[in-house]
């Protein structure tokens, strides 16, 4: 039997049997669903037996689907920018603070569900517990409880305390931080604030998220080992990054790149806004903020300035928001066409789309570049600013600071990215780059999870640097070591040369001819020291 076929029936014989799985999907935000409900759905799919506890359920759960629903039990987190007048601008400090502060109120309404409750208290049994890991990690103990592996989801790149958790390398000298809107060539200011800002947000986590996190979950759960401990324990998280798109950067084998994974194929455009589409020889521009972000609720001011803008313009701005929430004395502009819902990744990928508008979320940025349409973006607040930059750094996009944009910032930057042909040409480019997989995100995903599986928890891929101090890790030993050798061995040799030359000083001839050519001549140190301790014991 060749070794690539003795590689098949391995894989194949120990292909995991339908396993009993628990996902723990506690925040309330439809973006991070977006990827959290594509594995889950191909898990089922897959024969999986699930329990998922989730704000976002299925239309028609299969038998092999028990849901724990959470919906209604934390409004859907909306920014409203008229009101929060500061999220016109992202924020690294309040950013932060507000995932924390969300993740740890989510584990808290969800901790008192009584279904959760009951959950902790069965005789039920799981073979694996999948957690989200974003701002807190108060239901990592049911990994204990059900003495089961923990997989992760991450929405996003590898957030500071996730990178700590995992051991993987921080680099702040070339990686931006999630929060920061850096690129990857960081200038000596840059490379401190980044720095900082990934020590500040470390410590801040652990006051913020992870100290009310524990009070919650030794509530839920009782005594047992501090979350601390069981963070260091995961057997893998799956990130929604990708090198491509994302920064480049190291991982470690329990932290696979699954970017893309939630790209759905399937989805159908709506007879109208097909139409439209197909009709718009002149080329369509798209503009959503996303699901958290109501572009009715940007300041009037703000939104008169774009439209005018937008008025004149040739192509059809198909706009998702609500006409009725716009302020009275806005006018809409002629060529603006809007609906409430419109599939996404289906019309960005419509050849007559010519360029997207958007707040640079990782799920809309995704869809822009798996479809090769250039990007105006507008960071508004979490890691946008830092998609946003990436973006442009790549040559697909252009940022436009909402807070200190004008209508000429607006018509000099359509102008521009709808008329200079390298922003399609690079995004046609990173298209290729960003689909090329040798497997498709989403069976990335899965075959990792059942990786897991197979190998009980995969525990030998847990980075041993985890179980290094800061002073280990950080070499700072090994630094004061060389430091004590070279001490050492310098003040051997300064003794042994005062040793050697006291004697040897006596038949040391006296002339300074001799002491002049030795200086002349490309001296060795050698000889320097013996010249300096002749003439110290002269
Ligand atoms: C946003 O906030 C403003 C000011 O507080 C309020 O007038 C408006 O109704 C809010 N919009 C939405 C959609 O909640
Ligand atoms: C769970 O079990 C513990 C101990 O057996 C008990 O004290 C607690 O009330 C139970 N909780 C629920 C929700 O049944
Ligand atoms: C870490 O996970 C492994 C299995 O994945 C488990 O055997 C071990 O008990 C866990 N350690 C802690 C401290 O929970
Ligand atoms: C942690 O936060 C609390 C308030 O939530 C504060 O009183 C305390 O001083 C903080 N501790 C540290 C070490 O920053
Ligand atoms: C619309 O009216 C509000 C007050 O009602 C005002 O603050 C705003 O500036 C006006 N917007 C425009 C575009 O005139």
């Amino acid at each position: 039997m060749s070794a690539r076929m003795l590689w098949l029936v391995l894989v194949c014989a120990s292909v995991a049997h339908a396993a009993r799985i628990l996902a723990v999907l506690p925040t309330n935000t439809k973006s991070h669903y977006a990827m959290y409900g594509r594995l889950i759905d191909a898990l089922a799919r897959k024969n999986h037996q699930l329990t998922v506890i989730t704000h976002f359920t299925m239309k028609n759960p299969p038998t092999n689907v028990e849901e724990i629903n959470l919906a209604g039990t934390i409004p859907e987190i909306t920014n409203n920018l008229t009101k929060q007048h500061t999220s016109l601008k992202p924020d690294a400090v309040r950013n932060l603070e507000q995932i924390m502060k969300e993740c740890v109120h989510a584990c808290e309404v969800v901790s008192q569900n009584p279904a959760v409750k009951a959950l902790v208290n069965s005789s039920k049994t799981f073979d694996l517990v999948i957690v989200e890991v974003f701002g807190s990690e108060c239901f990592l103990p049911f990994g204990t409880r059900f003495k089961a592996p923990v997989v992760g989801l991450l929405s996003s790149v590898p957030l500071p305390w996730v990178n700590e958790q995992l051991g993987n390398p921080e680099g702040t000298s070339y990686i931006p931080a999630y929060m920061l809107g850096f690129g990857q060539s960081m200038n000596l200011w840059e490379r401190f604030v980044n720095t900082i800002a990934v020590i500040y947000s470390k410590i801040n986590y652990k006051n913020k998220s992870q100290q009310p996190s524990q009070i919650i979950a030794d509530r839920l759960f009782g005594p047992g080992p501090k979350l601390e401990t069981l963070a260091q324990n995961y057997s893998l998280v799956l990130a929604n990054s990708h090198f491509s798109i994302n920064e480049v950067r190291p991982l470690v084998p329990a932290l696979i790149e699954v970017g893309g994974l939630h790209l759905d194929n399937s989805q159908v455009l709506p007879k109208e806004l097909k139409r439209l589409l197909d009709n718009s020889h002149e080329g369509v521009i798209y503009w959503s903020f996303g699901s958290m972000s109501r572009i009715e609720t940007i300041p009037s001011k703000k939104l008169a300035q774009i439209f005018t803008a937008i008025s004149e313009l040739s192509q059809t701005v198909l706009v998702r928001m609500d006409r009725q929430l716009l302020a009275r004395n806005l006018t809409v502009p002629d060529n603006v066409y809007t609906m409430d819902w419109i599939p996404q990744y289906k019309t960005l990928c419509h050849p007559n789309v010519k360029l997207f508008i958007s707040h640079g979320g990782l799920l809309g940025t995704q869809e822009a570049v798996a479809c090769g349409v250039p990007t105006l973006m507008v960071p508004l607040y979490a890691d946008q600013a830092l998609n946003g930059r990436a973006m442009s750094d790549r040559g697909v996009a252009r940022i436009i600071s909402l807070k200190d944009s004008c209508t000429d910032t607006w018509r000099e930057t359509f102008y521009d990215l709808l008329t200079d042909i390298r922003y399609k040409e690079n995004a046609l480019k990173l298209r290729d780059i960003f689909l090329d997989r040798p497997l498709p995100p989403l069976e990335t995903g899965i075959y990792w999870i059942e990786y897991v599986l197979r190998h009980r928890g995969a525990g030998h891929l847990r980075s041993p640097a985890l179980d290094l101090s800061y002073t280990q890790y950080l070499l700072l030993d090994v630094l004061a070591l060389s430091i004590a050798i070279t001490s050492l061995a310098i003040y051997i040799l300064h003794k042994l040369f005062r040793y050697l030359c006291t004697r040897c000083i006596r038949w040391w001839p006296k002339d300074i001819v001799l002491e002049k050519r030795l200086f002349r001549r490309n001296i060795s140190l050698f000889h320097c020291f013996l010249w300096i301790y002749k003439v110290k014991t002269n």
